[in-house]
């Protein structure tokens, strides 16, 4: 046995030598070392072997095939291993994709609100989220006490500060700022106290404002006429229902044919057939007084969206707080 050992570490060390290449010391180490190789086969003779011989030979026999590791490590080094050259590549497996972010579908609601006014003719404005109680209400006529400011579920920061409750503030902003014409979005978050599953105390709304010479309420009904059937589809028909806003006089909400159930009635449109989609109306006199624009000379009309329950619409969504949940099996769908 201890000559076998010798034997087999002599030829082992003398193959490793003489092999010229990656390929070849792969082979040689499945030779040897291999679960069916030369150093298993003579380990399986340990058997055989004579109880007090065994501590020596099992001593050898370790050391044999320490060494031959040791000697194929170093030839592996040598030339690299053959696993790494290449040729043990399956070309046929499927490539592994890298996974890209893409956007969040109110974004890309957004997004598209904005290229479609951007296309009419419309600037983008910005504003603040935290906002003065002149901008929010006074300046939209609505006075201080009057019922009208019930409707907003307010978060007040101090007796004159408030988070935005709707994007509108951004009308009286743009006016002050600027002279007529103005054509104008204003996408913005705006908050309210209020949640359920049409609800969030966040959200998004788009403000439009246009003001000119001779605006009227078919320029309004042109405009938002387009936003729809580019949103949604050019047969999706549009109602105005009279409403009321402190800011606009005469005022309509619009809604839209059920995108559910086409007209029919179903859960989603409480089987009116009709969705509301957005608040809009004539610019009160009593605004375009606020900014010291001349009412004899100017009309316009203004509207506010709200960007989640545009979205909701459109990919069938039934839970608003889906949006903000960051589920990647809901967010992978768009
Ligand atoms: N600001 C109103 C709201 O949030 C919507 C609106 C905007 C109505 C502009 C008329 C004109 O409910």
């Amino acid at each position: 046995m201890k000559t076998q050992i010798q034997e087999l570490r002599t030829q082992a060390l003398a193959d490793i030598e003489s092999a010229g290449d990656a390929k070849a010391i792969d082979e040689l180490n499945i030779r040897y070392l291999g679960r069916k190789g030369l150093v298993n086969d003579l380990m399986k003779g340990m058997a055989k072997v004579p109880a007090d011989e065994k501590p020596l030979i099992g001593r050898l026999a370790n050391e044999l095939k320490n060494d031959l590791q040791d000697a194929f490590a170093k030839a592996v080094e040598k030339f690299g291993s053959g696993k790494e050259a290449g040729d043990v590549v399956d070309v046929t497996l499927p490539g592994r994709p890298r996974k890209v972010g893409g956007l969040h579908p109110l974004t890309t609601i957004n997004l598209e609100i904005c290229d479609i006014f951007t296309r009419l003719g419309f600037d983008i404005a910005q504003g603040p989220e935290v906002e003065l109680d002149y901008y929010n209400f006074e300046a939209l006529n609505f006075p201080k006490d009057h019922p009208a400011r019930d409707m907003q579920d307010t978060f007040f920061v101090s007796d004159n500060v408030v988070l935005r409750t709707h994007t509108s503030p951004m009308q009286v902003r743009t006016m002050e700022k600027q002279k007529p014409p103005v054509r104008v979005i204003a996408p913005g978050k705006v908050y309210r106290c209020d949640s359920d599953i049409t609800h969030t105390p966040m959200f998004a709304q788009v403000e439009g404002l246009v003001v000119d010479k001779g605006i009227s309420f078919a320029d309004l009904k042109g405009v938002l006429t387009t936003l729809v059937h580019q949103i949604f589809d050019d047969k999706t028909p549009l109602r105005f229902r009279p409403s009321f806003f402190p800011f606009t006089e005469p005022s309509a909400e619009v809604d839209i044919g059920c995108v559910m159930c086409k007209g029919s009635g179903c859960r989603v449109c409480s089987h009116t057939g009709w969705l509301e989609i957005l608040g809009s109306g004539m610019v009160h006199p009593r605004v375009f007084e606020f900014v010291g624009y001349d009412t004899s000379e100017i009309s316009g009309f203004a509207f506010g969206m709200g960007v989640e329950r545009i979205a909701m619409l459109k990919y069938g969504i039934d839970d608003i707080r889906k949006y903000y949940e960051n589920d990647v099996r809901f967010l992978n769908q768009f």
